[in-house]
């Protein structure tokens, strides 16, 4: 049971990843970036979600710095776009990420969506950047099991992560499943389903039975079934809040409730069918 924002969840080549972390998707490069960096680290928050499509590297490189805290206690996540995919391109886009963000090597790098007849060249870009020591760990966004089939035939290193869009509308079971078998840790991306879950009713109501908000209901709930989650905010309050979700447990039954309002329902393209 995962009892403190500080927890870690230890991958499959051993480094180990917070269950918890902000994400910075839409946050505007700058003062927006490094200002919600730096308020999310100064209150506990140890891992930070960008990557290079949202443009904002640098604003959370800043933040990183102005946070104070050393480099070694952050776990830092970045992502290869699609236009870069392929393996040179892969390595210099990874070089690019990282001047960004001024930073000398990432914790995590994802291959952030499965571009056909790319992917696995990305991948072999990021087996290399991984023997190189130039990030911890390795893995993949938006993957589906048929994806993931087609990667672990080619690859040397299996990815240590899936990151993919998780929340109580599309709680993913086969794929976790799969992820689980294989030892590769699910991370959810739009947990709040970008704010829509948080007017669900049945969220609503468990929310006042533990007198905790719909946003902690559905965090906590990611928690329990060992899915690491990355809400955004950026708006201080919120940040504080969102983490404050390690003194309360949800009920299997209540957990049972959350699952039930599954009806497979993406707020975010179809891997099988996006055109980016
Ligand atoms: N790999 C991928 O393809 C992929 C795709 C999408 C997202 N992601 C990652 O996952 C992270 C999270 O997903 P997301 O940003 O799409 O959506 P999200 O975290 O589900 O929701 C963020 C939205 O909810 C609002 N919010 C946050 N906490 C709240 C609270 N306690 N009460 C009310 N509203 C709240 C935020 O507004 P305010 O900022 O105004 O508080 C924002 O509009 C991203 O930031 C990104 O790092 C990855």
């Amino acid at each position: 049971m995962v009892m403190s924002l500080r927890e870690t969840t230890t991958l499959h080549n051993g480094v180990k990843m917070p269950w918890f972390g902000l994400g910075v998707y839409k946050v505007k490069d700058g003062s927006e970036a490094s200002e919600s960096v730096r308020i999310a680290i100064q209150n506990g928050y140890r891992s930070i979600d960008t990557a290079a499509i949202y443009k904002n590297e640098e604003g959370v490189g800043q933040g990183i710095k102005e946070s104070g805290i050393p480099r070694e206690e952050l776990f830092i996540t970045s992502k290869v776009w699609n236009a870069d995919q392929g393996y040179e391109s892969t390595l210099t886009a990874f070089d690019q990420s990282l001047k960004r963000l001024e930073l000398d090597y990432l914790d995590l790098y994802l291959i952030h969506w499965p571009v056909e007849g790319k992917f696995i060249e990305t991948w072999k870009a990021l087996e290399k950047l991984y023997k190189d020591g130039k990030v911890k760990a390795v893995g993949v966004s938006n993957f589906h099991i048929h994806h993931l089939r087609d990667l672990l035939k080619e690859a040397e290193i299996k990815p240590m992560v899936n990151q993919v869009e998780f929340h109580p509308h599309l709680t993913q079971v086969e794929l976790k499943q799969f992820c689980e078998s294989e030892g590769i840790q699910l991370e959810a991306w739009s947990p709040l389903k970008q704010g829509e879950l948080l007017e669900d009713e049945t969220i609503k109501e468990i929310a006042e039975s533990y007198r905790k908000s719909p946003a902690q209901i559905i965090l906590r709930w990611d928690l329990q079934q060992k899915v690491i989650t990355i809400p955004k905010s950026i708006k201080e309050y919120r940040i504080i809040a969102n983490a404050d979700i390690f003194d309360f447990e949800l009920t299997n039954e209540d957990m049972d409730r959350i699952n039930a309002l599954n009806k497979d329902e993406r707020c975010g393209p179809d891997p099988d069918n996006f055109d980016f």
